[in-house]
């Protein structure tokens, strides 16, 4: 037993509404059992804020967030658009990864799927800069800059580099929208002359579509603009086998976000049933993107265990086992 918690970090809690906030608890449970010292700021935000102060998202919440080492975000409610975007926005957070991972005892479709989808997160569709209507419909502009796409590309090689990947694979639609994606191939392969011993491959988004399920397991690291990545990574959740399950990092050149996939589950919030697994492997991604990977891969492999040993699961994945009783088992098992 360590004496006393060398490093210490400042994490601001958003456990916003509903289940967001039982994960929450759940998995600062577990990190208080890792020799880390976290000193948690907690921030209000989410449907009960806004009935609460008449916003969704206070001003001082943000500030909170700027000012951490980083932010754990559990769920909102309704008001996600004006929590959550806004929030990501507002802190630059250019870089969406999710991490595509099939575990034991889930409803993962395959076993031996491991890959990161590294998403833009600023430009694209996703501006939602739709002109107003047109005498027979509408118009969306869709934005995509050398230097966005650049800084994205360079993120996951980097993140390849640094997480022993041998590939990087860039989705696209090069072929029709040869202006906005013909650019981003482009800086694609200028990006990857610096990094020489990652191997490289391109594939049209729509064909992505189709090996994400015939020859998962063939992906490293898959890099791609802002609406592609949406939709490819709730498939990618599909083939792991649901949303208890999936973490995800929104990173920044100043900040970092840390949340589950998942939202408030009005239909099972207040019962202590959810699945923290989710929160706590977001926790996780924090614990990396902090540099603190010994105890990332101790709270990881607590998780394993309790999934192999499938004797503490909760219903979702086909147990009794309640949010508290699986912080406890991961606790027992770091
Ligand atoms: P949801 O993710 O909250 O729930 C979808 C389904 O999955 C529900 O049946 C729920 O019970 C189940 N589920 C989700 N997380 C679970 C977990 N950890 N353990 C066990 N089961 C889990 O999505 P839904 O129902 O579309 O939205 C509910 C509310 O959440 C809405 O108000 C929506 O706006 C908000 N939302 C917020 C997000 C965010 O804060 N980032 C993201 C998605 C939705
Ligand atoms: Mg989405």
């Amino acid at each position: 037993m360590s004496t006393s918690k060398t490093n210490s970090y400042k994490i601001a809690v958003i456990p916003g509404d509903g289940i967001g906030k039982e994960v929450m608890e759940a998995t600062l449970d577990v990190l208080n059992g890792l020799d880390i010292d976290f000193k948690y700021v907690y921030g209000d935000a989410g449907d009960e804020c806004l009935e609460k102060t008449g916003t969704a998202l206070p001003s001082e919440t943000l500030d909170l967030i700027m000012d951490a080492d980083a932010c754990l975000f559990g769920a909102a409610g309704e008001t996600a658009a004006d929590v959550i975007v806004k929030i990501r926005q507002e802190m630059k957070l250019f870089a969406n990864l999710r991490p595509v991972k099939s575990y034991l005892n889930t409803n993962s479709l395959f076993d031996d799927i491991d890959f990161m989808i590294v998403r833009e997160n600023t430009e694209g569709v996703y501006i939602a800069d739709e002109e107003s209507y047109t005498d027979d419909g509408a118009i969306a502009r869709r934005i995509i800059t050398k230097k966005a796409e650049k800084r994205i590309i360079e993120y996951a090689f980097e993140y390849a580099k640094n997480n022993n990947k041998t590939k990087v694979t860039a989705v696209h639609k090069a072929n029709v929208l040869k202006k906005t994606d013909g650019l981003f191939k482009k800086v694609f392969y200028e990006v990857a002359k610096d990094y020489p011993d990652i191997a490289t491959e391109d594939f049209y988004v729509d064909a992505t579509a189709m090996y994400l399920i015939t020859q998962p397991e063939s992906f490293e690291v898959i890099v791609t603009t802002n609406l592609f990545g949406d939709i490819l990574s709730d498939e990618g959740a599909g083939l792991v086998g649901g949303l208890g399950l999936i973490p995800s990092a929104n990173i920044g050149e100043d900040g970092a976000l840390f949340e589950p996939v998942h939202g408030s589950a009005p239909d099972i919030a207040g019962k202590n049933i959810a699945n923290p697994i989710a929160m706590m492997l977001s926790a996780i991604m924090m614990l990396r993107y902090l540099g603190e990977n010994e105890s990332a891969n101790k709270f990881e492999a607590a998780i394993l265990k309790v999934l192999k040993n499938a004797n503490t699961l909760t219903g979702d994945l086909g147990g009794l086992a309640t949010t508290t009783e699986i912080a406890l088992e991961v606790k027992n098992n770091l």
